[in-house]
């Protein structure tokens, strides 16, 4: 099993590096598959949702080959095998396998998806999508088995707004016949990525970022070279952590603008800021303001960052309360976080934090991706030594953090121990 040890209370200070988005690269291999020659994607992040994605093409009998942070994926030999178990089940973004292998096969069999456990995560909206469609879509043994004799392009309203209802629409219409429109569209930055490359592979999608997205078919798709977006929550979280430490870091290939609702916040809280053009350099004060937060979709405050944000609010004078709108339970972090001396309460779907209590190191296990990232911070704050499991979590969606963190100056590292 493996283990983070982090000694805390030293200030992060350097450059980092930002990979590519974990999000949109899950969405881009599958969107690469549509097309019938190949594609490079530049930017991959190496990450464990990376490697099951490139384990998935394999099994679809999809050569690709990786070299550094680009994929070569060439698609002409692909089979549109059924995919009911096995590696499908272990990320939340294999269900872009339905709407891809249905849109070029008009046949798909994946096994409903696995990923972070952060209470109920239905894909009626995708389902209701694809029957829209013309698919007819049956669960039956853990699995959903899509089939259609032809896809004909439709108005789909969605009723709440879904990046990956979005995007799979938008993969099984690019061939569909006609024009197909999803109204009440989610508007994140990897949908555009997503648009960007289909489009670029001759389809034809015009809104991608707006809330009406217009897809109408095309008869073929090619390849292309396609650089995907940085990822703004790797990113957002090397932010916190050095306003965490007090420390002084400038972030490398981001997108500021992708961060506005956290770049707001934290000078809102004290935190110093600087945005160049693909550049953010932040210096965490001695002094913090509580602050109050609540997620919404893009380009609100991100879900995936109200746990990492978490241990910073510890820290501020005062009251903060976070409020997340997307996922009611996302909170498997918070008693770890009390472990370490944190004065949180979860009530509803909010963590109504008490400042002004220092962190100590302790014991403590990471259940989900960001929640792992929240206790790293914690971590890095914390006076003494925070032991860290789950950390298998960690690897799922943060490329090389233990290294990036190490260079930034944290005392952290990694262990192989026995369970
Ligand atoms: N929802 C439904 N029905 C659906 C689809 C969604 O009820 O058919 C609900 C969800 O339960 C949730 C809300 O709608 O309450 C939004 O879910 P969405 O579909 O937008 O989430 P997702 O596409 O499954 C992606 C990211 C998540 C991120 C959310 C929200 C990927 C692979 N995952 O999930 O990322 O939290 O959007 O921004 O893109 C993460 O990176 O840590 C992560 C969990």
């Amino acid at each position: 099993m493996q283990r983070i040890y982090i000694s805390g209370r030293r200030p992060l200070s350097g450059r980092v590096a930002i990979g590519g988005a974990k999000n949109s690269a899950v969405a881009l291999i599958p969107a690469a598959l549509m097309g019938r020659s190949p594609t490079t994607l530049e930017n991959l992040p190496m990450i464990r949702d990376v490697d099951l994605y490139l384990h998935l093409l394999k099994e679809l009998g999809v050569k690709a080959e990786l070299r550094g942070s680009r994929l070569w994926i060439d698609p002409s030999s692909i089979e549109p095998k059924p995919l009911p178990n096995g590696e499908v089940k272990k990320l939340r973004a294999s269900y872009y396998l339905m709407g891809a292998l249905l849109g070029r096969f008009k046949e798909a069999v994946v096994g409903l998806p696995g990923g972070c456990d952060l209470g109920p995560r239905p894909i009626d909206q995708h389902v209701k999508g694809f029957e829209a469609l013309g698919a007819e879509v049956v669960h039956e043994g853990g699995a959903l088995h899509l089939k259609a004799r032809e896809l004909i392009g439709n108005r789909i309203f969605l009723d709440m707004v879904s990046v990956g209802a979005t995007i799979n629409i938008m993969l099984a219409a690019v061939y569909a016949k006609g024009t197909t429109v999803i109204e009440n569209a989610a508007k994140e930055p990897e949908i555009i990525d997503v648009a960007t490359l289909l489009t670029s592979m001759g389809a034809n999608i015009k809104g991608a970022g707006t809330n009406v997205i217009r897809i109408t078919g095309v008869d073929e798709l090619g390849g292309t070279t396609h650089s995907m977006i940085p990822d703004r929550i790797e990113a957002g979280t090397y932010m916190i952590a050095a306003a965490a430490t007090e420390g002084e870091v400038a972030l490398e290939n981001v997108i500021p603008l992708h961060l506005e609702s956290l770049i707001a916040k934290l000078r809102e809280m004290g935190v110093g800021i600087e945005e160049r053009e693909d550049e953010i350099r932040v210096y965490g004060p001695r002094i913090l303001q509580p602050a109050d937060i609540k997620t919404l979709v893009y380009p609100g405050f991100p879900t995936d960052l109200q746990q990492p944000i978490a241990p910073l609010l510890t820290k501020a004078k005062g009251t903060s309360i976070i409020t997340d709108t997307i996922y009611a339970h996302r909170f498997k972090h918070v008693d770890e976080l009390r472990r370490m001396g944190a004065r949180i309460k979860v009530e509803g779907r909010s963590a109504i934090i008490e400042g002004g209590s220092p962190l100590e190191g302790t014991r403590v296990q990471a259940t989900d991706l960001r929640a792992g990232a929240s206790l790293v911070i914690a971590g890095l704050m914390a006076e003494g030594t925070t032991r860290l499991t789950g950390v298998e979590h960690i690897e799922r969606g943060y490329e090389n953090m233990v290294e990036k963190l190490r260079d930034l100056g944290a005392q952290i590292e990694v262990s192989q121990e026995e369970a």
